[in-house]
Order: C-alpha cells, then structure tokens, then sequence
C-alpha cells in the first residue's frame, strides 16, 4: 500500500501536529509500499513568506520528523519544491479541477480573511498542488488530521474527473484521520484547534518546548465549570485534555476518565502535563542532537528526492501521454 503526507515547514511544529499527523506517520512506515513523507515548501509561498526563514523551517521541520521516529531508510522522506514533477501535474490537474469546488474550501476561506495586504491566487490553488502531490505517488493513503477532510475529497474528485475523462491512470486516494486526536485543541481557546497561526502562543504547547513551559502551559489551560473529568460537548478544555492523555499515554479516553474520576482539575492538569513532558521528552532531545548539522540533513533531502523521482516519473508521463502532449505512441498492429 502506497502512504504519503505532506506537512508544511512553517511556524514551529506543536502537539497537535504530532498527535493528529506524525505519530501517523511513524506507524505508516511499517505499512506502506513504501510511506511518502513530503515537505510542502511550495505552499508556504501561498501566504508572505520570509526565504531566509523557509530555507531554515524545511531544516527544522526534517529535524522534528527524524527526531519523532522517521527513518529514511524506510521512508521516502524529501523537499516539495526538489521536485518539478509536483507543479508540472499542478497544472495540468487544474483542467479537471471545478473552480466552484475550490471556492468552497474552509482552509481559503479562513487564511483568505486573515491576509492584510494580498490574497494571492496561490492560496486559492493551494488544493490544486496538495491533489497533484498525493495523486503523482498513486497514494492509496493519506494519513491527515481532520482539518484536511475537506482537501482530501477535493482530491479524490480530482482523481475520479481525471480517469473518466482520461482513462483509469490515477489512484483515488482515501484519507486516515486518527479516531482519538484528529483535532487538538489551544489550551487557552478549547473552541480553536491548536495552530501557530493563532497570536497567542500560551495555548500551544511545541514539539521542542521546555519541559517548564509544557507544566506552566498545561497548568494555564482554560478548563470549564463543573468538575467532573468526562468528555462532553459543554467541557472544551477538559475533553481536549483527556484526548492529549489519552493519546500520550497511549490508552482510549473511557481510561484516562475512570482512573480520574472524583479527583480535582488541578490534579488530572499536573498528570497532564507530567505525561506531556515524558513523551515529548527524547523527540526534544533528539531533535537538538540532529538540527545543527545542515549538510546532513541536505543529504537526507537529496537521496529522498532521488528516490520520489523515481516513483513519481512514470506516473507523470502517464499523465502526458493521456492528456495528449508529446509525440503520439504508436499502436502495435
Ligand atoms: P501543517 O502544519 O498545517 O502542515 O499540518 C500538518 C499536519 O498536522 C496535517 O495533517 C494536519 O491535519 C495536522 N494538524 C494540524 N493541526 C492539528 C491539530 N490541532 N490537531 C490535530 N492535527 C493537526
Ligand atoms: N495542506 C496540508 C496541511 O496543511 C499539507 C499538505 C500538502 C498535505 N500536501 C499534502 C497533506 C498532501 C497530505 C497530503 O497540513
């Protein structure tokens, strides 16, 4: 089965990247033929952009995928923008992508109405390219959080228009959004998922924080009335907190709620944060050990572009040929 991912080298990564996306990944690599893992520098340009400060994230972004248990030797790990292949299959699946479809995307949407000077026509096709990068592997599996649903079906609709109207050459794609963790919450505003885009930061707890900064995050979190620690619709901040405990303890949330049961909020927050700490602990420390050494890392990206490359060629010309450019193939009679 053919996994692939893309994941953005932008702001620094966060517990809710790593719960709904990288523990994916990690598992991924036991089951994919072979699991994918892309860098989608190319969509960062669709919002301002420093290119000092890209070069850098794409570096701290491998960093944190090594450190959290990606192995190249059993992933195909690489740069989007290595990769023409990617923007070449951009454009020629927006002849079969519905302009009506991209205005209705959330993700648009939302990042459209917090630019201040330009909405530029990349975010608008930033769909576009995210379909070209699952469709060019012929993914079987895309493992997303659940703020991706949405761009995974414009993918796979992509997919369909494409083989109807071209021949059965592309794979549609499905996605695997985890059933606990899929959507992490700010600790401040348990109405929001956890983001970097957001202003403040004291709800967002980052993959390489210090363990002090997890405690005094993980103390702050707004929590609500009541004091019961059960999941319900009225309790945000303590339903996001035992998905966080569920998922760092490696149990279901129907645990972390009866082992917690008749105790305080002030306890079940220092358990929390305790759990937190443990397990972001040797993803920190390893992260630290890895991220200065830039050549390795450009070496790690090279071999890995050489060897999506090599997956990705044969689809591309698949893709030509049936749309009709280069020279025709002649039929044997
Ligand atoms: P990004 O950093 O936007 O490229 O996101 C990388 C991955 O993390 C995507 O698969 C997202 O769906 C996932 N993700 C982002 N934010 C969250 C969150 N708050 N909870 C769970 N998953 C998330
Ligand atoms: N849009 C995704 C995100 O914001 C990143 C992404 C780009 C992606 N290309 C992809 C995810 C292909 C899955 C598959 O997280």
């Amino acid at each position: 089965m053919r996994i692939f991912s893309g994941i953005q080298p932008t702001g620094r990564k966060h517990l809710g990247n790593y719960i709904g996306a990288i523990r994916q990944y990690v598992d991924g690599q036991e089951r994919g033929d072979p699991a994918i893992y892309c860098i989608v520098d190319l969509h960062a340009i669709t919002v301002p952009h420093d290119p000092q400060a890209l070069r850098r994230s794409v570096y701290d972004t491998l960093a944190l995928l090594l450190a959290a248990g990606l192995d190249p030797d059993r992933c195909v790990l690489f740069r989007q923008s290595d990769m023409p292949e990617h923007t070449e299959l951009c454009w020629l699946l927006s002849a079969v992508t519905a302009y009506g479809d991209l205005t209705r995307m959330h993700q648009f949407k939302e990042k459209s109405q917090r630019q201040r000077e330009l909405v530029s026509a990349g975010l608008f096709f930033y769909p576009v390219l995210q379909a070209a990068d699952i469709l060019l592997y012929r993914t079987d599996e895309v493992p997303v959080g659940e703020d991706q649903r949405q761009h995974l079906e414009l993918a796979r609709d992509v997919a369909e228009r494409f083989n109807a109207r071209f021949g059965e050459i592309l794979t549609v794609p499905r996605h695997r959004i985890p059933e606990v963790g899929a959507k992490i919450m700010d600790l401040q505003d348990p109405t929001s998922k956890m983001s970097t885009t957001t202003e403040s930061t004291a709800g967002v707890i980052f993959i390489d924080e210090e363990p002090d900064e997890i405690r005094r995050k993980v103390r702050a979190a707004v929590t609500d009335p009541g004091r019961e620690i059960v999941r319900s619709s009225d309790k945000p901040g303590i339903s996001n907190l035992i998905e966080i405990m569920a998922v760092v303890r490696g149990v279901n949330p129907a645990d972390v709620e009866r082992e917690f049961a008749g105790r305080g909020y002030a306890e079940f927050k220092q358990a929390v944060a305790e759990a937190v700490v443990e397990f972001l602990r040797p993803v920190r420390e390893r992260y630290r050990e890895l991220r200065p050494d830039e050549e390795a890392l450009e070496r790690t990206l090279a071999d890995g572009a050489e060897r999506a490359r090599e997956l990705a060629r044969p689809v591309l010309a698949d893709v030509r040929r049936a749309m009709g450019f280069g020279p025709a193939v002649r039929q044997p009679v």
